[in-house]
């Protein structure tokens, strides 16, 4: 397995190789992570995973300065998973070298929606490194996590509007045995914290049931679990909406295919999850 830095160098390696599928990463990897890797190597003859933490994607008073750039540990963790033959891993300014993005990447209104209004700016920021690691890249099928919906969702129709040649495939939210949801921000928590953070996928999978029984009042619900959250503390519910899980427009009482999706902060850490539902 190879480290590379370097754009020529990714390039030059690239020239030599067959299908490629990718892997694209902020680091600080987790057991969530290591199934996109599983999924890759289904896809094609070698796998790239990208470690990039991208200042674009981040807003102000978020936590970029601090998220966690443990480059040795993933390195690491990939080898021992194994079947990856390169890791890139680009610093800032071999991405940003004129320090601003000058031409951008950027999605439609749903980007203002669900995260994107509590993130004035994120998507654009992901779409943009996306495209940038696509381009680099070259693979031939990339791997995106569901935990991360609205991000998969942007990267889908992306890659569709404008004729990107890469497979996206979606894999399954990897858990803890509680039902939370790997995330690289899960190390933010205390212990009480990450016990009581589990609440979300309690919610989700309450709300799930329900609706599986046949509940549709989705205000009804979407309201239950934000008044527990805040009763037990949480410091905002930033949403818990029921969507379309193709169009991820609101859902109708009509629809057979659901994604719920919320997004809270417990103290100062901001946690998202979502649960699928097929009626
Ligand atoms: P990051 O948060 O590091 O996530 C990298 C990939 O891992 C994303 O596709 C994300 O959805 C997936 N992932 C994270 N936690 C997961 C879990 N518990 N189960 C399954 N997949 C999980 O998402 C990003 O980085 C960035 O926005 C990026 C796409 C790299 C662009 O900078």
């Amino acid at each position: 397995m190879k480290i590379i830095h370097s754009i020529e160098e990714l390039r030059a390696w690239r020239a030599t190789v067959g299908t490629v599928a990718f892997v694209p990463t902020m680091g600080n990897l987790h057991a969530g992570h290591m199934t996109l890797i599983d999924a890759a190597r289904k896809e094609a003859e070698h796998i790239v995973v990208s470690i990039f933490v991208n200042r674009l994607q981040f807003g102000q008073g978020e936590d970029f300065e601090v998220y966690p750039r443990t480059l040795e540990q993933d390195a690491a963790l990939i080898a021992a998973q194994g079947g990856v033959d390169v890791i890139f891993a680009p610093d800032e300014k071999v991405l940003y070298p004129k320090v601003i993005q000058q031409y951008q990447v950027e999605p439609p209104a749903i980007q203002d929606e669900l995260c994107g209004a509590f993130r004035p700016g994120h998507f654009r920021g992901v779409a943009t490194v996306v495209t940038k690691l696509f381009n680099i890249v070259q693979p031939n099928v990339a791997c995106f996590g569901k935990k991360d919906y609205q991000q998969l969702f942007v990267i889908k129709s992306m890659v569709e509007d404008l004729n990107q040649p890469v497979k996206i495939v979606s894999v399954d939210t990897g858990r803890a045995a509680d039902g939370l949801a790997l995330s690289s921000r899960n190390g933010y928590l205390s212990a009480a914290h990450k016990l009581e953070a589990t609440r979300i996928y309690h919610h989700l999978s309450r709300m799930k049931a329900a609706i599986e029984a046949g509940e549709r009042d989705y205000e009804r619900l979407s309201a239950e679990t934000t008044g527990d959250l805040l009763a037990r503390g949480w410091v905002s519910v930033d949403y818990v909406e029921m969507r379309n899980a193709l169009t991820l427009k609101p859902a109708a009482v009509t629809d057979h295919q659901l994604v719920i999706l919320i997004a809270a902060r417990l103290g100062h850490t901001r946690l998202i999850d979502n649960i699928e539902i097929s009626l």
